[in-house]
């Protein structure tokens, strides 16, 4: 049977490429900030411009598809997941890390059909890896397959986790008791390398563990979703029960065993949906 999303998945790479040498590009240019959520919610000229070509090209090859993109969201666009085909996009994953020239910068691609991840691409654009996975067909770096660590001691585990960009003391509190708790069971560290498409394929490639976070959202891990899983990781919800794409919560892992000693730590908090029906401005 033909392969009904070869032809995504190529241009979903095809597209990647050419936003990660425009990011590239940018990074040696005047970086022009400015802020979203919070003072502390960066975004600059490069984000939502790979966006905009991203998306462009898109809706150029496949025009009944469906888009969700970070910038056009933050711009008031409703984040809606239908059952159509999707593409889920953060043209920049790891902004802050882009402004402040920390080298870890992603382009994050996931797409979905009747709300099935069928593929992942996250290319880290300045270590030059392009990550990939697709629904039964193996998870890849740079063409070489990927799996995740067979470690199942805690003991002997590196885990990634995240602050994200809100700053509300109750929530920052709860994070790091979080991650107190954690290094503290104890295991070998804690790591984080600024965006969450990458933390994933860390887990994928058996660099970690496990990398959990409250407060990504949907564009952050759709593709990273199916790098770990087809890496032969796990995904959960922050409570132990199923993932949830839109719930802004998840633990991603390289087996159940891992991801259950780390969930028993959660401190866990509130916070919207991405599909949250919005207030009108
Ligand atoms: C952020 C990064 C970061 C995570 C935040 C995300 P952005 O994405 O993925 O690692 O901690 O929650 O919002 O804003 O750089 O695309």
């Amino acid at each position: 049977m033909a392969d009904e999303w070869q032809e995504a998945f190529d241009h979903a790479i095809t597209v990647a490429n050419k936003a990660g040498e425009l990011i590239r590009t940018a990074l040696q240019n005047e970086i022009k900030i400015t802020t979203k959520s919070s003072s502390v919610d960066l975004v600059t000229q490069t984000d939502q411009r790979v966006e905009k070509i991203i998306i462009s090209s898109v809706k150029e090859k496949f025009p009944e598809h469906c888009l969700i993109g970070e910038e056009s969201v933050a711009a008031g666009q409703p984040c809606v997941f239908t059952d159509n085909p999707t593409w889920i996009i953060d043209p920049v994953d790891g902004t802050t890390n882009f402004v402040h020239g920390f080298p870890f910068v992603a382009v994050s691609i996931g797409f979905a059909v009747n709300k099935q991840l069928e593929f992942g691409v996250v290319y880290s654009c300045l270590e030059d890896k392009m990550y990939t996975g697709r629904k039964g067909k193996g998870a890849f770096c740079n063409g070489e397959k990927l799996q995740v660590s067979d470690v199942t001691d805690i003991n002997k585990s590196m885990i990634i986790s995240e602050h994200g960009c809100d700053r509300d003391k109750e929530k920052v509190t709860k994070i790091f008791s979080t991650m107190k708790k954690i290094l503290c069971i104890p295991v070998h560290g804690l790591r984080g390398s600024g965006t969450a498409a990458t933390n994933m394929c860390l887990v994928a490639s058996g660099a970690v563990e496990a990398f959990f976070e409250i407060g990504i959202h949907c564009w952050d891990i759709a593709a990273g979703a199916v790098i770990v899983t087809e890496a032969g990781g796990v995904l959960l919800d922050v409570d132990g029960g199923p993932f949830d794409l839109m719930s802004r919560r998840m633990v991603s892992a390289n087996n159940r065993a891992i991801a259950d000693r780390i969930i028993k730590e959660i401190d866990v908090f509130t916070v919207e949906r991405d599909d949250a029906p919005r207030q009108k401005k």
